[in-house]
């Protein structure tokens, strides 16, 4: 059988951009309409996607997307999806850089529980500066600062999920045992940023441990997503460029150890679906027209902490900004920075194309059909994060492209499994007390 894609969906309110709210067919209170979540998630669970996706940051300011303005907190919408869907997984994301591990290890262990072993965090070190200010921290730990945060934490946070051994908890009615005093273990980690006791007060759950998915494409966070994740979010323009990140991740996975199928890649796609591709490029057409230059260079500004560029001439060459941006969204803005010199773009047309890029995902199922294949066959992705590049693009991808992903044979008409790690092809990690407790004794 041919090696099966993955596919997950990113929910996403009214949009990922400044506009596509405007949009005739947009339901303008989605970010914050339950009924739309669970629509969403239910398409998405019809289609037998492995996951749906829900992305999240900390810091806005008046000029930031409209869905960032008024949207769900991504742990507590992940728990309402959970209730109404039986198969599909549960990515939320959830910053390390403000939050505490035994919180949130706590916090995706309940919603694996919940879900019956569905649940997926999304490791980000968030980008932005202003996020210091609502956190009651002075400054904004730099980039590689953050990372090594973000290192330590997953250390805790896989501790802690390790606290009871899966059978643990007896609950013997007649003795009145609880649970086993040797299946339970404190962690005692004391790291040069996080000092924690444990245990966790809430046990494994089907597939072991939450799935851990990395968002950030830089050196340091290709690093971590080798070293530590099970999946990897990411963007690419072109094939060329996801080949290489690709190959540059399952490399160095495979200098921590791990084998090339420990950790699944899924770079993002925004498709634009038409029946023909004069229909596709309508629709695209349509969601340029709604956005202004003002939106555009809101949108590219907060790349770079929120910068004003409407003090640039738009017609002139997109400005010299030094190392700005590298201390936020580090491998976006040097993707930004480096496309811009050497195509020789204006800082309109940097804006207008970052945000309605012209992917390469607009046309009828079957090209999108293609480029998937191609992409997936030629290591450019083991799976996509599909983000809807028009209001009713999840449907349209269900409904036109998932069926000729099938004919294919290379996309699954059923699910394998009910938990996220089963759908995924990931292994359960074994509880590492059990593990040294098995060894131990083969040893002796
Ligand atoms: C594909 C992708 C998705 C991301 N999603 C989020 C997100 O949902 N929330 C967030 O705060 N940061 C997100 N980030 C940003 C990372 O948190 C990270 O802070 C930032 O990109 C800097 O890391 P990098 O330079 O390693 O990419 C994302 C980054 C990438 C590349």
């Amino acid at each position: 059988m041919a090696k099966q894609l993955k596919l997950g969906a990113i929910i996403q309110g009214v949009g990922g951009n400044m506009s596509a709210w405007r949009h005739p067919d947009a339901v303008a209170d989605a970010s914050v309409n339950i009924d739309y979540y669970k629509r969403q998630a239910l398409t998405a669970e019809e289609g037998k996607f492995d996951l749906v996706f829900i992305a999240d940051g900390l810091y806005i300011t008046e000029k930031s997307i409209p869905h960032f303005l008024n949207r769900f907190e991504p742990i507590t919408i992940l728990s309402a999806i959970g209730a109404v869907t039986s198969k599909i997984g549960l990515v939320g994301t959830l910053s390390t850089s403000y939050s505490e591990p035994f919180t949130v290890a706590r916090q995706f262990a309940s919603i694996d529980h919940i879900s019956g072993g569905r649940a997926g965090w999304n490791v980000v070190t968030s980008p932005l500066e202003g996020s210091a200010a609502n956190f009651s921290k002075k400054e904004h730990p730099a980039h590689a600062q953050r990372y090594r945060i973000a290192e330590e934490y997953l250390e805790v946070a896989r501790g802690l999920w390790d606290s009871w051994e899966d059978d643990a908890f007896v609950r013997d009615k007649e003795s009145g045992q609880f649970f086993d005093p040797e299946k339970l273990h404190r962690l005692d980690h004391k790291g040069e940023f996080f000092s924690v006791q444990g245990p966790l007060n809430i046990g494994r759950s089907r597939q072991g441990q939450p799935v851990v998915f990395q968002a950030g494409s830089s050196d340091a966070g290709r690093n971590l997503a080798a070293k530590s994740a099970d999946a990897v979010f990411t963007g690419h323009e072109t094939l060329e460029q996801a080949k290489e990140f690709y190959a540059d991740v399952k490399a160095r996975a495979a200098a921590y150890g791990r084998s090339e199928d420990d950790i699944v890649i899924m770079p993002g796609i925004g498709p634009i679906i038409g029946e023909t591709e004069e229909e596709a490029e309508r629709k695209y057409q349509e969601m340029v027209g709604l956005v202004t230059i003002e939106n555009a260079l809101d949108y590219l500004g907060r790349f770079f902490e929120h910068h004003d560029f409407s003090q640039y001439p738009l017609d002139g060459p997109f400005p010299d900004l030094g190392d700005f941006g590298s201390n936020s969204f580090r491998s976006t803005t040097d993707k930004i920075k480096q496309s811009a010199k050497e195509q020789g773009l204006t800082l309109r047309q940097v804006a207008l194309s970052s945000v309605t890029p012209r992917s390469q995902f607009i046309g009828t199922p079957e090209k999108i059909a293609d480029l998937i294949q191609q992409w997936h066959e030629e290591k450019g992705a083991d799976g996509f994060i599909i983000h809807a590049g028009t209001p009713d693009g999840l449907q349209d991808f269900t409904r036109l492209v998932v069926p000729i992903l099938q004919e294919r044979g290379i996309y699954r008409t059923e699910y394998e499994h009910d938990t996220l790690r089963g759908n995924l092809g990931l292994s359960i990690p074994e509880n590492r007390h059990t593990k040294s407790r098995r060894l131990a004794h083969v040893s002796s």
